[in-house]
């Protein structure tokens, strides 16, 4: 049996890499309502029976919850063909696809007969990341140490933590960041360093950032077959995946959408991030056996966001759930080597994981408070090289 590392890999290989299509971003192309709304999967995708009425960054995660929860990779379920970099087959109906639309309506059929139609019951429940649910309880588990799930919901109030602690984790950080004031003296930056994933087959390609307070933030990763592109300008999000199986520019929506203001929101206006939930909790945890305070914030018909602080003050990581249609899909941020630039201080590794792909971002040079052209936080487009 190939291991979960090699089994992943091929996975978002096949996804990343299948059809080279080059990515840049548009000139000048002016933001229209239009531009933001998003396309349903079944408008754009061949054969959707059971996924509909979703928009497509939501499909996406939908396909991330079937590979994670059954450990399977893209090809677990859908025709080898799709290595051969044929978008088309990713249509063709497998056995696989037959028993996992069959499992949607049963996970749908459970949850509404017996948990109110609450999305209680996901494909990871009963899956656990195995392809086939064993019904014999694991005695080495039971056993065992204990094992904690990072990218569980749960959130556990643990003993001796006090709510009135909470601004005090919010000042210990901005302190811990260089203070409110270099803070607020720093507008933009621009970011350089390399980009790490399974779309570049564990490679680094260059990639660079730009930031611009307080809400404006963009990504792009400089891959061989052509550049991805993540923007958020301060209202709507896109992702450009130089993928031909998925449309060339993909609106961020709702869990996604509000991830990437986040994204821009810790990068240069970290003082807002408490106006940003309404409500806050407070729990304390550990990242590799070291105590973390643990922040919880949540907004009104959301999933809530976790915020690690480090014994320094330090944000070490955050934590974001988007809802699906399959259940809640986790997407991680572990930010570390904090070093000094014009007196505040900044992650020089980030490494995000999702279901989709884990990507190792090292920075080279942060350079604070240059001019940034407003395209770059426009609406990215794609220029298609090859069909
Ligand atoms: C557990 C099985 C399973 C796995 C694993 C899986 N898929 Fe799917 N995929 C499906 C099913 C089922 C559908 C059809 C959904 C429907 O009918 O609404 C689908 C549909 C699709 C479609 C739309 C095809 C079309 O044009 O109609 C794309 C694209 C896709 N999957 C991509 C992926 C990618 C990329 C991966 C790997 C990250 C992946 N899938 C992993 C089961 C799977
Ligand atoms: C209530 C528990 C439960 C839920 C929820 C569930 N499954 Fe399953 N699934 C099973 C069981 C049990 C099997 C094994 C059945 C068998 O061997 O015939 C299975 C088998 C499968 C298989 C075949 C795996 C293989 O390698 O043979 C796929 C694919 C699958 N499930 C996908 C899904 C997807 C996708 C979801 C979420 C939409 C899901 N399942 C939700 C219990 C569940």
């Amino acid at each position: 049996m190939k291991n979960r590392k090699s089994q992943l890999l091929t996975a978002m290989l096949v996804f990343a890499t299948s059809i080279a299509v080059a990515a840049r971003q548009a000139a000048t192309t002016p933001q229209t309502r239009e531009d933001s709304t998003p396309q349903m999967s079944e408008t754009f995708f061949k054969d959707i029976r059971v996924l509909k009425g979703i928009p497509v960054d939501e499909f996406i995660d939908t396909m991330g919850m079937f590979a994670a929860a059954t450990a399977k990779d893209c090809t677990g379920c859908h025709s080898p063909q799709i290595l051969d970099g044929n978008p088309a087959a990713f249509a063709v109906e497998t056995p696989m696809i037959q028993k996992a639309r069959f499992m949607v309506g049963m996970m749908n059929a459970i949850n509404r007969n017996y948990f109110g139609n609450q999305k209680r019951v996901s494909c990871a429940t009963c899956h656990t990341n195995t392809s086939v649910p064993q019904n014999v309880p694991n005695m080495a588990v039971q056993y065992g140490d204990p094992f904690e799930n990072p990218n569980s919901l749960e959130f556990i109030v643990a003993k001796g933590s006090d709510p009135s602690q909470i601004d005090g984790v919010f000042a210990k950080y901005l302190e811990a960041l260089g203070g409110a004031q270099r803070l607020g003296a720093v507008t933009t930056y621009t970011a350089t360093g390399t980009y790490a994933g399974w779309d570049t087959g564990l490679s680094d390609v260059p990639v660079e950032i730009y930031a611009k307070a307080p809400e404006q933030y963009t990504t792009i990763a400089h891959r061989t077959e052509g550049d991805s592109v993540w923007v958020y300008d301060g209202r709507s999000g896109w992702e450009v995946s130089i993928n031909a199986a998925l449309p060339a520019t993909i609106p961020l929506t709702k869990g996604n959408l509000d991830g990437a203001r986040l994204d821009a929101i810790v990068a240069l206006a970290p003082a807002r991030l408490k106006q940003a939930f309404a409500k806050w909790e407070i729990s304390r945890s550990l990242i590799d056996d070291k105590p973390v305070q643990l922040l919880r914030g949540t907004n009104p018909n959301q999933q809530p966001v976790n915020f690690y602080f480090d014994a320094s003050g330090l944000l070490v990581r955050l934590q974001r759930w988007n809802e699906t249609l399959v259940g809640p899909v986790a997407t991680q941020y572990d930010y570390s080597d904090f070093r000094d630039v014009a007196g505040v201080k900044r992650p020089f590794k980030v490494v995000k994981t999702s279901t989709r792909n884990q990507v190792t971002m090292v920075i080279k040079e942060y350079r604070p408070n240059v001019a940034i052209d407003a395209t770059r936080f426009a609406r990215p487009t794609t220029t298609r090289l090859i069909k």
